[in-house]
């Protein structure tokens, strides 16, 4: 009896041998593991899904990651949001390529799940499903005239300029004097110094080349970054403040009263807040030596923060029934600090411009009616990543914590979510034991309703034409603003 045991036993480990052979011939081409690994999903390849991918596979040395990507190519807004003269933010991308090559992590572009694939699927495919898929909508303003020719959402603008393939539309008409943001956030303040900068100094980095001319043939003249609240409030930060600040063949032009009191309020604020506002009361009041008093009379392009003021209405030149100016209602404030409050005074202004950009937050939408999300604040309700009843569904990222925070806090909000996951894999509350066959049924799926994935090594042919294109112009790359021009080339 104990040598036929033996017997079986080695059998068995020859059977087992031999499924594993099968199962890493069959696949992808990269070694696939023992179907008996925990498999997770993880759905947007932003920096929050990168994130979460990389502390899964560092943290548990089984676990297998498929990301999934709705565009044909990866980092969310590391490609479509940072500015383009901002480069060296997006040395993010060289962390994201190594996860993304790691033999446990495999990518799948061109997949809109929700649509392609239902989150139920992938619920039944993986042992966890990280939601990462960002935060694709903008706040509105909710005032008469928003949709006129001539307003547009940051977001829009944003994507139009860094190569969004669904904002290629927009073409913005730049033919006006002045332009009105409304936010100062730094995404506010990216859009501003996109519209003042020297074109010289556009040339040089990987904005569109369709953005590129139309601003070389902008008559902008004059950038208002306008807000509900007072200096003390503002949502940029100094290093992009200082850029408007030193940004050549730009003044700061901006009105002394709104700084009635921020002077004597310096000394009680907290010390990244205090450098901010001397920043700005130094270019709102200060007397400028020679040399920059100089600099600013050559400049020709104006801009300027204005506070205390919401919009009520974007305002119509009849005629052509697109945006003549804005009108703003004047505030005060009350309470101060972080948290003081926008009250409305009853007085309203209206100021001429041809261009209104709105730039008050994105903002996270549902992907399906079965996931939990929380509409007033717009994400997914969760506790530290764990989506609130809903077992093995997680989040990350925007979608997690709202459209607020760099790239380091996502990285931070999403190892933490990471370190959620493994602890429930490591305290059984997420069962892992049994096998799930991942990417093996969903790729089935995906191939019965004719979606073809673009694999990362496909999106490295894209980005290799990019590059090459780029180079030709003396830009880091010239992106392809189709998502059929990146199939055509990801499929060359
Ligand atoms: C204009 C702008 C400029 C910024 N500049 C900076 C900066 O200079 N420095 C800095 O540190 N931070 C910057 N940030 C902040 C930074 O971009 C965010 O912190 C970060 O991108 C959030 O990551 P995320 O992964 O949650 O979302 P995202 O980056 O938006 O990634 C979400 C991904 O999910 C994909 N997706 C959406 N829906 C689906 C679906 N149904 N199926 C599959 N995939 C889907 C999207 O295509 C996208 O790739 C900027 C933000 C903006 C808006
Ligand atoms: N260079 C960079 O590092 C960089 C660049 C871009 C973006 N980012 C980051 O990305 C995140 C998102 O940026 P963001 O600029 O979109 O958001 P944000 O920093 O939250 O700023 C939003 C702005 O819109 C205003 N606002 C919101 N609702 C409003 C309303 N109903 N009416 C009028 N004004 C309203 C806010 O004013 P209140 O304060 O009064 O609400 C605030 O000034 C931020 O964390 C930002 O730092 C970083
Ligand atoms: C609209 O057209 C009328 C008549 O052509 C002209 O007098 C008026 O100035 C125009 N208004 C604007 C705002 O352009
Ligand atoms: C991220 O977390 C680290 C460690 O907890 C902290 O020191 C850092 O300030 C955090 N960064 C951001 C941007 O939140």
């Amino acid at each position: 009896l104990v040598v036929i045991t033996a017997h079986e036993l080695v059998l068995g480990i020859i059977i087992l041998f031999l499924c594993k052979i099968v199962r890493c011939v069959n696949g992808c081409g990269k070694a696939s593991f023992s179907s008996c690994n925990p498999k997770v999903c993880i759905v947007g390849s932003g920096p929050a899904g990168f994130y979460t991918a990389q502390h899964l596979i560092k943290a548990r040395p089984d676990v297998e990651v498929d990301i999934f990507e709705r565009l044909p190519i990866p980092f969310g807004l590391v490609r479509f949001g940072v500015a383009p003269d901002h480069p060296e933010v997006k040395n993010v991308i060289n962390t994201f390529t190594q996860t993304a090559k790691h033999p446990r992590c495999n990518f799948y572009g061109h997949v809109n799940v929700g649509k392609d694939v239902s989150i139920e699927e992938l619920r039944q495919a993986y042992h966890a499903v990280v939601l990462s898929y960002g935060a694709e909508g903008n706040r509105r303003m909710g005032v008469p005239g928003e949709d006129l020719t001539g307003v547009y959402s940051a977001k829009d603008f944003v994507g139009w300029y860094n190569g969004l393939p669904s904002c290629q539309e927009l073409s913005p008409d730049l033919s006006c004097e002045t332009a009105v943001i409304l936010g100062q956030g730094n995404v506010a303040l990216d859009v501003a110094r996109v519209l003042l900068s020297p074109i010289d100094i556009l040339k040089s980095t990987d904005i569109t080349q369709p953005a590129l001319e139309a601003l070389a043939k902008s008559q902008v003249q004059r950038v208002l970054i306008v807000g509900r609240r007072g200096p003390m409030q503002v949502a940029c930060t100094i290093k992009e403040l200082r850029e408007m600040v030193n940004l050549p063949g730009t003044r700061p032009e901006m009105v002394a009263a709104d700084f009635d009191g921020v002077t004597a309020a310096l000394k009680d604020l907290p010390r990244p807040r205090k450098r901010l506002t001397e920043l700005m009361l130094k270019a709102a009041l200060e007397n400028p030596g020679e040399k920059e008093q100089e600099r600013r009379n050559k400049a020709s392009r104006i801009w300027g923060l204005r506070f205390f003021r919401s919009p009520i209405e974007v305002l119509a030149d009849p005629n052509h029934s697109r945006t003549a100016g804005i009108r703003l209602a004047v505030n005060r404030l009350e309470g101060s600090g972080e948290g003081a409050c926008a009250v409305l005074t009853g007085e309203v202004e209206d100021v001429t411009c041809g261009l209104v950009i709105s730039s008050i937050g994105y903002k996270s939408l549902p992907i399906d009616p079965l996931v939990p999300f929380e509409p007033r604040k717009a994400i997914v309700p969760n506790t530290m990543g764990r989506v609130h009843q809903a077992t093995g569904l997680y989040c990350s990222g925007w979608l997690k914590t709202g459209p607020t925070g760099v790239i380091a806090t996502t990285m931070n909000n999403s190892f933490d979510t990471a370190r959620s996951l493994v602890e429930d894999m490591n305290s059984g509350n997420l069962d892992v034991s049994s096998a799930k066959p991942g990417s093996q049924i969903v790729s089935a799926l995906l191939e019965k309703r004719g979606v073809k994935p673009v694999t990362f090594s496909d999106w490295e042919k894209i980005d290799n034409v990019e590059m090459r294109r780029g180079e030709a112009k003396g830009k880091p790359r010239e992106k392809i603003l189709t998502v059929d021009e990146m199939l055509q080339v990801a499929r060359a």
